[in-house]
C-alpha cells in the first residue's frame, strides 16, 4: 500500500512543488529545488512570516547579510567548538550514520546531546550494527557539521564557511544597524535565507537536508530591563506545551504560563506569536512546545523549545521551529572576538538576544503533508490561501464562442485587483481542476456559454467542490469576502 509519505512526495515531485537537485547527475543527498509551483508556496510562507512576525514591533527589520562569513565569526559564536554531530562508521561497507539517530531508531528513544562515551558505550551494550551488511560500527567520532572553503586565490588563502544559521548575520552586523536604528532596544534583526551544515545522513526528503532556508528573528533586548510587550493580547490564549519530564502535552493560558513555565511576560508573549503563526498555516491543534532538557539544548541556549508540528508522514511530532532565549552568548562571544564594544550605551553589558528561528522547508513540508487530502476521484492539497500557489485558476469552458477571450479579460481584471490568478485553456474542464486541485488552488473561475449571455462566472471552491454564480464585474470583490473566510487570505 502506498503510504502517507509517497503519496505526497510523489505529487510534489509530479507538480513540480520540491524535487531533488540535478538529479539527471545522481543526486548528491540533502538537495533539494523547489519548482514552479513550490517557489509560489515557498514565497508566499516567506512573505506571511514577515507580514506577522516583522509587523510586531516597529523596531523589528529585515535585512541580507552574506552567506560565506569569515572563520572569526565561528570562533565567536563558539560553532568551530561546538557544532559537530556523533558519527557512526560501519566496519565494513563504510556507510555513515548519526549515532543518536540509529540508536533512537534501534531503542525508540531520545539520545540527542550524549557524549561520545556515552553513546560508544550504548552502541556496545546494544550490540547494534549496520542494518546494511550487518557488521560492527567503529568507534564514534564527533564530526563538525560545518562546510569550510577557501576564498581568493593567492597563497594565504583566507578560511571562510558557508553560515550554518543565518543568524550570526545580525550578531555582526548589530554595531551598524543598532546605531542606524536611533540606539533603541528592543531591535529586532530578521533573516530569510540559506543555511547549510554538512549533515552524517540527510534524510526525511526536506525535514534533514545540507541546503535549507531559515526564516529567523533575533530580537535584541536589554536583560534588566525587559520590553514591554502588548501581553493583554495573548493572555487568555492558550499554549500547548510538553515541559521537561511531562509524558503529555498540556494546555496552558499564557497568564497562567507566565508562573508555570518561570518565564517573563516578555518571553511567554513571543512563544505565543510563534504558535499563533503555525496555526496560520492551517495546522491548528496539530503542534505543541517541547522544552529541551539541559542536555538537549543547543550550545548557546538558555531557554530551548522546539516547536513540534504532527506530520502523518511520519506519523509523529517534528521540529519545525525553535525558541532560543541565548542571552549573551553570541553578543558576549563577538565582542570578545572582534574586541569592539558592544555594550548597550551608559552599561556595562552587552544586550541578550531571543531568537525565534523557523525551518522554512520544514514548514512548507508539514503544511502540505498536513493538506493532503484523498477521495475516491481526486487528490488535493487544503492549503490556506495565504500559502497556496495561486489564488484562483481562470478557464474558458472551451475554446471557441468568444469564451477565451472573455476568460482573458476575466484573468486580467483579476490581477489587477491584486488576485493572483492563472488562465489555463488545455484539457477538459474536470482535468483543469483536477490539476489545480492538486496543487491547493482555492478557486476555480469558469466562463461559460452563460458568462456571454448575463455576465456571470462561476466559482468552484476546492474542498467543497461547490459552485456558485457570480456577476464578472463583482469577481474580485466576492474573492477577497471568501479570502476572508477561514479558508484563506488574500
Ligand atoms: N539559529 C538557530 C538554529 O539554526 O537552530
Amino acid at each position: 500500500m502506498t503510504s502517507h509519505f509517497e503519496k505526497v512526495t510523489e505529487i510534489s515531485l509530479k507538480r513540480a512543488i520540491i524535487y531533488p537537485d540535478a538529479e539527471m547527475h545522481g543526486q548528491m543527498s540533502g538537495f533539494f529545488d523547489y519548482g514552479s509551483v513550490g517557489s509560489e508556496i515557498k514565497r508566499r510562507w516567506e512573505n506571511a512570516w514577515r507580514e506577522h512576525f516583522l509587523s510586531l514591533n516597529q523596531n523589528f527589520h529585515e535585512i541580507q547579510t552574506t552567506i560565506v562569513m569569515p572563520e572569526q565569526v565561528f570562533k565567536a559564536s563558539g560553532h568551530l567548538e561546538h557544532f559537530h554531530d556523533p558519527v557512526a562508521v560501519c566496519s565494513k561497507c563504510g556507510v555513515s550514520e548519526r549515532a543518536d539517530h540509529l540508536l533512537e531508531e534501534f531503542l525508540g528513544e531520545k539520545f540527542e546531546g550524549l557524549t561520545v562515551q556515552e553513546l560508544n558505550a550504548l552502541m556496545k551494550k546494544h550490540k547494534i550494527v549496520c542494518t546494511k551488511c550487518k557488521a560492527p560500527f567503529k568507534e564514534i567520532e564527533d564530526k563538525s557539521l560545518m562546510f569550510p572553503l577557501q576564498v581568493g586565490a593567492s597563497e594565504d588563502k583566507t578560511i571562510g564557511y558557508l553560515r550554518p544559521e543565518t543568524a550570526q548575520g545580525p550578531y555582526a552586523s548589530f554595531k551598524r544597524e543598532f546605531r542606524a536604528n536611533r540606539q533603541k532596544l528592543p531591535l529586532g534583526l530578521a533573516i530569510i535565507g540559506k543555511a547549510f551544515r554538512n549533515e552524517i545522513s540527510p534524510r526525511q526528503f526536506v525535514f534533514r537536508t545540507r541546503e535549507f532556508t531559515q526564516a529567523e528573528l533575533q530580537v535584541f533586548f536589554d536583560p534588566k530591563e525587559l520590553p514591554e510587550v502588548p501581553f493583554h493580547e495573548v493572555k487568555d490564549y492558550e499554549l500547548i506545551v510538553l515541559p521537561v519530564g511531562a509524558k503529555d502535552a498540556k494546555k496552558v493560558k499564557c497568564s497562567k504560563a507566565v508562573k508555570e513555565l518561570g518565564m517573563s511576560e516578555f518571553f511567554v508573549y513571543f512563544m505565543a506569536k510563534m504558535q499563533q503563526f503555525i496555526e496560520s498555516m492551517g495546522l491548528p491543534g496539530k503542534f505543541r512546545f517541547a522544552q529541551l532538557s539541559d542536555e538537549e539544548k543547543a550550545f548557546y541556549n538558555k531557554y530551548h523549545w522546539d516547536l513540534e508540528v504532527f506530520c502523518p508522514s511520519f506519523g509523529k511530532f517534528v521540529e519545525v521551529a525553535g525558541f532560543h532565549y541565548r542571552t549573551d552568548h553570541d553578543l558576549g562571544g563577538h565582542a570578545a572576538v572582534s574586541k569592539e564594544n558592544l555594550n548597550i550605551p551608559g552599561k556595562d553589558y552587552v544586550p541578550h538576544v531571543l531568537e525565534l528561528s523557523f525551518g522554512v522547508d520544514r514548514n512548507v513540508f508539514a503544511v502540505l503533508d498536513n493538506a493532503f487530502r484523498e477521495e475516491s476521484d481526486r487528490t488535493y492539497f487544503a492549503l490556506p490561501q495565504a500559502v497556496a500557489p495561486w489564488d484562483a485558476g481562470v478557464y474558458p469552458l472551451v475554446n471557441r464562442e468568444s469564451m477565451p477571450e472573455k476568460a482573458l479579460e476575466v484573468f486580467k481584471a483579476l490581477r489587477e485587483s491584486g488576485i493572483k490568478a492563472f488562465y489555463d485553456a488545455s484539457g477538459t474542464i474536470g482535468k483543469r481542476y483536477a490539476r489545480a486541485d492538486e496543487v491547493g488552488v482555492p478557486f476555480g473561475i469558469t466562463i461559460d456559454g452563460d458568462t456571454l449571455k448575463d455576465g456571470t462566472v462561476t466559482v468552484r471552491h476546492r474542498d467543497s467542490k461547490e459552485q456558485e454564480r457570480v456577476s464578472a464585474a463583482q469577481l474580485p470583490e466576492r474573492l477577497c469576502e471568501l479570502a476572508a473566510t477561514p479558508q484563506g487570505k488574500l
